[in-house]
């Protein structure tokens, strides 16, 4: 029964490539996707972000000028940032860099002012390197992870965020995430 229908898709799969030979186009024909086992791979690390000065690495790129309605603040409704966050194995500001936190930030929260977050993180030592996950989600404790790139291709899960230092000038925010790929 297994082979028999292991044969019927063989025969299908060589029909279509004789189809596309005769003919251009842009799709394939669609054929039966045999899953892979999911891999879990837990990531841990401290997102650093420097606020102030000529070193800041989140910076507003664009802002609406409704401040009216926002108790006038100096980051209102619509305020985006552009956002290149060194990330480091640990909270100490000297401690290794071991990728960067790239992308977009925006105050999409009306009242209160929260976000929503597009970034790219990717890693720049070890078994990860010049591999990257992408993260598209409104800003809370927990992020969801809906894609990667180079080893972490396919990609998807959650990250579990925790406020280590936020004052004026600097926000360290520790990170662990949970990865389900190939
Ligand atoms: C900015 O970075 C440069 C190069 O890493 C460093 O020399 C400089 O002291 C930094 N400036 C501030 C204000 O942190
Ligand atoms: C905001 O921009 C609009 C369109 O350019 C303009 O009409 C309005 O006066 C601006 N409001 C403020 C508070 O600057
Ligand atoms: C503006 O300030 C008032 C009083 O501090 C507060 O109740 C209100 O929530 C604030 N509004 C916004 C949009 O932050
Ligand atoms: C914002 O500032 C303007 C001009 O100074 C003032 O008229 C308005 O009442 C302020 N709005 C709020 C919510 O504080
Ligand atoms: C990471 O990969 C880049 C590009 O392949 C390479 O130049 C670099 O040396 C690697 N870094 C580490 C720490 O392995
Ligand atoms: C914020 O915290 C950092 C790290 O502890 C410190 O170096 C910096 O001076 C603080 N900035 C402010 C404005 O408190």
């Amino acid at each position: 029964m297994r082979g028999t229908l292991m044969l019927t898709w063989i025969l299908i799969i060589c029909l279509s490539q004789v189809a596309a030979q005769s003919q251009r186009q842009y799709y394939s024909e669609t054929r039966p996707h045999i899953p892979r086992p999911i891999k879990v791979t837990n990531l841990h690390f401290f997102m650093h972000e420097n606020l102030g000065g000529t070193n800041a690495s989140a910076v507003i790129v664009a802002q609406s000028n409704i401040t009216s309605n926002d108790n006038n603040s100096s980051v209102p409704f619509g305020t985006l940032f552009a956002v290149d966050d060194p990330l480091r194995i640990g909270p100490e500001p000297d401690s290794e860099v071991i990728g960067n936190a790239q992308g977009l930030s925006l105050l999409a929260g009306t009242n209160p002012r929260t976000s929503t977050t597009y970034f790219d993180f990717g890693f720049t030592t070890g078994k990860y390197n010049g591999s990257s996950i992408s993260m598209f989600s409104r800003t809370d404790l927990e992020l969801a992870v809906v894609g990667g790139r180079g080893r972490l291709r396919m990609a998807t899960g959650f990250a579990l965020l925790n406020p280590y230092l936020i004052n004026a000038t600097t926000v360290i925010i520790e990170f662990d995430v949970t990865l389900f790929h190939h």
